[in-house]
């Protein structure tokens, strides 16, 4: 059985390989300038003496250079014309709405690439500069502390490649024959509009996306208008849930659309590139039925909408953009579609843990991997009952024991989706749910969704939901089995020592 990790490593390579084969020509960045639609004005020192620059970053323990400080961010507009389908040519428009949190002389967004021909905040034109991934802008006259402000931001070309710095994988937007899908987590979003790039800034988004007929466009959210344009069509989705930014998702191609409704009542649109066979859509039809069961479990479908995308594209892989999971056409078992409806909950299950709770800090992702990890196996269980659940578990074990996977607790910068973090992070609840019981385990996780849910939640967030609920001292258990050397043993199903 290949499992969910040697899909997501196996994707690596495949993906460098494809990506490297990719059409655009990457440009250098465009170098650190004053905006020509500006004048340099220097703010004058005056009441807000002790307002200061926004930090570049929010502190992330393994990429303290992601998401900026100083500001809160409460919706992205994002206003996108692709005039040209093989190159991604764009020409856009980023509205951001956003609230201040200290007094400030500037502050800074993530975005690489492209030509900026117009920057203003509350529409007076701001200075700003370029450098690496920083985009960092200096309005005429210093923001207050909780005041709000308007940053539109105008600008033109392709996006460039970006080199994801959790793994060999290009992230962010990505341009393939006839059409262009996102993979940003978690660091591509900066590919393709200017952002505050850290889930600990979630926030509601618009699209107006504009493409040549007949494509189409398949973004996050509800899609609430279709405009045709005579030699274009405009697509506007609306994600009215707070969402972090590297679940953003717009991508291009022409699509067949199968909708339907899980029993519970949860709209279900799936899009499936138009050129891959009908059968592509078998290991999504009971996503209804994983949709309610996850509700029973974890607490109500946080979003107004779900749905899989699937692209003919190969990155062996898939991803849980918010509402609309993406995945590779090589990510779809078309022999084996039990097989392949395991990844489909995975992604599902992620809707839950990773997107309505994101993570605090990207050093915290075993809550997302792991958490989907075992929803797999629990989605199993519901199917064929305990013993093939046991069955999966002493699977998932050896997987760790034979190829020597780390601890899911400390990943590294450079290396996050190892498979630590999925299947020894997987099997930490598992060992959790041994150690306090089924009954409590199964009010654990709805109480800590409940608790986090929209919103942010990080590992001492969880454990403390799990010590209350079940009233015990899991110090040492979450030492040993998101820190240890080596993974626990589990004599109930005499794994391990
Ligand atoms: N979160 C994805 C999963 O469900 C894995 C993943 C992380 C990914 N970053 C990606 C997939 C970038 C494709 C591209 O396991
Ligand atoms: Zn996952």
């Amino acid at each position: 059985m290949k499992n969910k990790i040697q899909i997501i490593l196996a994707c690596v390579l495949v993906v460098a390989v494809v990506l490297a084969c990719g059409q655009f020509s990457s440009q250098s960045a465009s170098p650190a300038s004053p905006s020509a639609v500006t004048a340099v004005i220097v703010p004058e020192q005056s009441v807000e003496s002790g307002a200061e620059a926004g930090s570049s970053g929010l502190g992330d323990s393994l990429y303290p250079g992601f998401g900026n400080g100083g500001y809160d961010v409460a919706s992205y507009a994002l206003d996108i014309t692709v005039d040209d389908i093989s190159t991604s040519r764009l020409t856009a428009m980023t509205t951001i709405e956003a609230v201040a949190t200290q007094d400030l002389l500037g502050f800074n967004l993530d975005f690489v690439g492209f030509e900026i021909s117009s920057l203003t905040v509350n529409d007076e034109p701001a200075d700003f500069s370029r450098k690496g991934q920083e985009l960092t802008i200096t309005p005429l006259k210093p923001l207050l502390k909780d005041q709000s402000f308007t940053v539109v931001i105008q600008y033109q070309g392709s996006p460039e490649k970006m080199q994801s710095l959790s793994m060999p994988v290009q992230a962010g937007w990505v341009t393939v024959n006839g059409g262009s899908f996102v993979l940003s987590e978690p660091d591509g979003s900066a590919s393709f509009y200017p952002v505050n790039d850290h889930p600990l800034d979630k926030a509601k988004y618009t699209f107006r996306v504009t493409v040549p007929n007949p494509l189409e466009v398949a973004a996050n959210g509800v899609l609430i208008e279709t405009i045709d344009n005579g030699d274009t069509s405009t697509f506007v989705f609306e994600v009215r849930d707070p969402m972090a930014s590297y679940l953003a998702t717009i991508n291009i191609d022409e699509f067949d659309i199968e909708t339907m409704t899980s029993e519970n009542g949860v709209p279900i649109r799936n899009y499936y590139s138009s050129e891959l066979p009908k059968e592509v859509r078998e290991p999504f039809a009971r996503q209804g039925e994983m949709i309610d069961y996850f509700s029973e479990i974890y607490g109500q479908y946080p979003f107004e909408v779900y749905g899989s995308m699937v692209m003919n594209a190969v990155f062996e892989s898939a991803l849980e953009n918010q509402t609309l999971s993406i995945y590779g056409i090589d990510a779809i078992d078309f022999e084996d579609v039990a097989e392949t409806e395991f990844i489909v909950a995975h992604e599902l299950s992620h809707q839950w843990f990773g997107d309505s709770i994101s993570v605090a800090d990207w050093g915290d992702i075993w809550l997302n991997e792991g958490f989907a990890t075992y929803s797999e196996g629990l989605w199993i269980e519901h199917l064929d009952g305990r013993e093939a659940l046991d069955d999966w578990v002493k699977s998932q074990y050896a997987d760790v024991v034979e190829n020597s996977y780390p601890a899911p607790g400390n990943p590294s910068a450079d290396d996050l989706f190892n498979g630590g973090v999925y299947v020894w992070g997987g099997l930490t609840l598992h060992a959790l749910r041994l150690e306090v019981g089924d009954e409590t385990f199964f009010e654990i996780l709805p109480a800590y969704f409940e608790r986090y849910k929209n919103g942010n939640a990080t590992t001492a967030d969880f454990i403390a939901v799990a010590e209350e609920v079940s009233g015990k001292d899991l110090t040492e258990f979450f030492d040993n089995w998101l820190y240890g050397e080596t993974i626990p043993p589990i004599p109930a199903l005499g794994l391990g020592n």
